[in-house]
């Protein structure tokens, strides 16, 4: 692949949406990556415009989105929201800058890459035209990882997922809600529901953002598109996606039907040597990755794999990462990792 910025010591990075969940994972990852940065530019709404973040030991004040110029910039990681991206990003690419974004509001774009840097980091090339870069749904973003080397030694037929999301996929706001409602209920309190449709704690929600008029919900439509934009259009996939009362970590269990055979064993051993995916399967010991173990940690989770014994050339996945690195705030990163690469 091409260079897409030119090589230098340092880049002009912005973080649009610096002060929430995932903009704050952001600034820990190019941290923890030590990202050549240059200047380092942090923005959010004019709610926090002018607040205070500390980013490597240095103190940055929060800046207006309504009044900045993106002019010099080099890379801008989007995320505040679908709204912003829409009326900021074209703004961001004229201007000259790359940006990564993690909304959904430029992802099925055909114009537009759609990339998980271990599936299809080729797809990037389209982002020499118009500089800007989609990020996968966090739940399609770890699904297909663990799809990918399977989908490459045996392509796949089908696939069948249901969803088990921690409310850090809806922000922080969905973190503050999922608190307040367990220490409300263990304080034999009424639990006040915002942000989610049902009460989070202690429920399980089978609905993440709207319904749509088939009966699906959006987020199910996104991992059905997004899954088939980023891997191929003929592998069927059918989704249901849930909310569960855990902060950090998505769980899925997948059910995938093979066009030919590709036993457990099989399978085990190349998610084993695939990049970015971490096996722990191990029935006899009661191994198995769990939400609580993928969070603040970069792999994609794979355990449970076993031979579907009802139907033929299908295999059966539990995986698991954590939503807002892997699933957000990490894909952006290697994004950007990558259009410095020389
Ligand atoms: P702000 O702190 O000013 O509200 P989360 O997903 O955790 O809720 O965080 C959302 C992020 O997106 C926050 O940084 C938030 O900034 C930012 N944001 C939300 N709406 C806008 C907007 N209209 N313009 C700029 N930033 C926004």
């Amino acid at each position: 692949m091409s260079d897409f910025l030119p090589k230098k010591d340092g880049y002009n990075v912005a973080v649009l949406g610096a002060t929430g969940a995932v903009g704050q994972t952001m600034l820990d990852i190019l941290a923890e990556k030590d990202f050549p940065i240059a200047e380092l530019v942090l923005i959010a709404s004019s709610r926090s415009a002018g607040s205070s973040i500390s980013f490597k030991k240095k103190d940055y004040i929060v800046q207006d989105i309504e009044k900045f110029d993106p002019l010099g910039l080099d890379i801008a990681l989007f995320s505040a929201g679908g709204g912003t991206s829409l009326k900021y990003a074209q703004l961001f690419a004229d201007a000259g800058c790359y940006v990564v974004d993690n909304s959904s509001a430029w992802r099925m774009d055909d114009e537009v890459a759609l990339v998980v840097p271990e599936v299809n980091p080729e797809a990037l090339e389209m982002a020499k035209d118009n500089r800007i870069i989609a990020n996968p749904n966090c739940s399609t973003i770890q699904m297909v990882v663990a799809l990918k080397p399977l989908h490459d030694e045996v392509p796949i037929q089908r696939v069948v997922v249901s969803t088990y999301q921690a409310v850090s996929g809806a922000g922080g706001k969905g973190i503050k809600e999922l608190s307040e409602q367990t220490q409300a209920l263990l304080a034999c309190q009424e639990a006040k529901t915002d942000i989610f449709s049902s009460r989070i704690a202690f429920n399980v929600i089978p609905h993440i953002d709207v319904f749509m008029d088939d009966g699906y919900t959006k987020e199910e439509q996104k991992m059905i598109l997004e899954t088939k934009k980023i891997m191929g259009s003929d592998i069927a996939v059918t989704a249901t996606t849930v909310r569960v009362p855990v902060f950090y970590g998505h769980s899925e269990s997948i059910n995938i039907t093979f066009k030919d055979a590709l036993n457990a064993e099989k399978a085990r051993s190349i998610l084993a040597d695939a990049s970015g995916i971490a096996v722990v399967d191990d029935p006899s010991g009661e191994d198995y990755p769990t939400a609580v173990d993928a969070a603040g940690n970069d792999s994609v989770w794979v355990g449970r794999i076993r031979d579907d014994a009802s139907c033929e050339n299908s295999l059966h996945l539990w995986v698991v990462a954590d939503n807002v690195r892997k699933g957000a705030a990490l894909n952006a990163v290697q994004i950007a990792e990558i259009l410095i690469a020389s």
